[in-house]
Parts: C-alpha cells; sequence; structure tokens
C-alpha cells in the first residue's frame, strides 16, 4: 500500500488564538484519504544571524530543517502584515533556504494558504511570499489558491473553523495538493 504523503504545516504566526494556526489545524482535520499533516511551531526558530550560522544551525533551525527535509511537501499558512510578509514566516524561509544550492526549500512542493480578518484574505502576502520560492526553487502550486477573508468570522472561539463553503474550498485546495505533491514523489508500490 502507498505511504500517505507527509507534509510539513507551518502558521507565520506565533500568536496562541492566530486565525492561521487554527486554519492549518482546520487543514490537517480535513486532509484528503492518503495526506497526514503535521505542523512545526516557528516559536522555536530564532532570528536568522549569519554569524549563529556560520557556529552551526541552532537546535530549533536544525529540527526545522529535518522537518522539511522529512516531509513531502510544505503547506504554508500565512498572514499578511502591512501588504507583506510578516517577518516570522519570512525569516523561517530565509533559514531554509540556506545553503543555497543545498537547501531543504530546494525541489520542494509548496502550497500557500492564509487568513485575515480583512477582505483580502492574504491576497498581497501570499503573493510576495510566492516571490521567495521563486529564489529557492521551490515547486509552488500556482493554483488553486485559498484566501480566507474575514476570518475572524469563520472560526468559533475557539478556533474551531465553523464556515461551511470555507472547509469545502480548504477540502478542494487540498485535494489539488495532494495531487500536486504527487507530482513529485514517487510512494508507489514498486517506484
Ligand atoms: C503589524 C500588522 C500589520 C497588519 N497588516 C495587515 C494587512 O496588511 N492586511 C491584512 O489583511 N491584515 C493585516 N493585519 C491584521 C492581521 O491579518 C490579523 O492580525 C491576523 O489575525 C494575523 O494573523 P494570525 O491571526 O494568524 O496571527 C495586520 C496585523 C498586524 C499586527
Amino acid at each position: 500500500m502507498a505511504e500517505p504523503l507527509r507534509i510539513l504545516g507551518i502558521a507565520g504566526s506565533l500568536r496562541a488564538n492566530s486565525l492561521n494556526r487554527a486554519l492549518l489545524r482546520a487543514a490537517a482535520e480535513l486532509a484528503p484519504a492518503g495526506m497526514a499533516i503535521d505542523t512545526f511551531d516557528l516559536a522555536l526558530v530564532p532570528l536568522y544571524n549569519g554569524d549563529v550560522e556560520a557556529a552551526g544551525d541552532p537546535p530549533g533551525v536544525a529540527a526545522f530543517k529535518r522537518a522539511i527535509a522529512d516531509a513531502d511537501g510544505v503547506l504554508m499558512a500565512t498572514p499578511e502584515y502591512n501588504h507583506g510578509v510578516p517577518g516570522v514566516m519570512k525569516n523561517a524561509v530565509d533559514w531554509a533556504s540556506r545553503p543555497p544550492g543545498s537547501a531543504v526549500l530546494g525541489g520542494k512542493p509548496v502550497g500557500l494558504i492564509g487568513a485575515s480578518p480583512g477582505i483580502t484574505g492574504t491576497a498581497r502576502g501570499q503573493s510576495q511570499l510566492r516571490q521567495a520560492f521563486e529564489f529557492t526553487n521551490s515547486f509552488c502550486m500556482p493554483q488553486p489558491e485559498l484566501l480566507v477573508f474575514k476570518a475572524h468570522e469563520k472560526f468559533d472561539a475557539g478556533g474551531v473553523l465553523t464556515d461551511g463553503p470555507t472547509a469545502q474550498y480548504l477540502q478542494r485546495y487540498l485535494a489539488a495538493f495532494a495531487a500536486w505533491v504527487g507530482r513529485f514523489v514517487s510512494n508507489s508500490e514498486g517506484d
């Protein structure tokens, strides 16, 4: 039997009540058969510093890189700050882009999703984050997109996704992402 696709979910927010963490939890619950989503907490990743890197990756960075390397694909749930990528998320991508040429993000299938209380649902933040994956040589799924706008109305106080249409969009997104990751992963018997 084929192994499930192992997806690493990364939320670009450190807030306990983060909408993007909640979106990732919903994704883990709604993942299609054959896909398992684990998450990595970016609180473990310090600010990038080339001097620190030169002395050896700190434990949180090493764990982060290992988690990406072990995953078949990466699903990033990004907030949007000031029409761009929050520093927490960009910092994580910067660490994982190192060293150039043999970074764990190289050749890795990536999916972008995001949630914000505003009406654009992280459109600009996702667009900017997508640019970073050009440089890392990652395979960022072009379509579909998942922009969860007015997200504060779509999760309950406990961070559970309660909006039916959003759950359906998320399921469709995840089905497409499974197919996308499957293009880059050979996990059937005999392969
Ligand atoms: C510094 C800052 C800048 C923000 N800029 C934007 C923005 O440009 N667009 C937007 O939709 N929301 C913006 N927001 C609101 C965030 O979308 C909102 O705080 C969201 O809940 C953050 O994601 P999280 O819930 O996963 O932490 C901003 C919030 C902060 C703190």
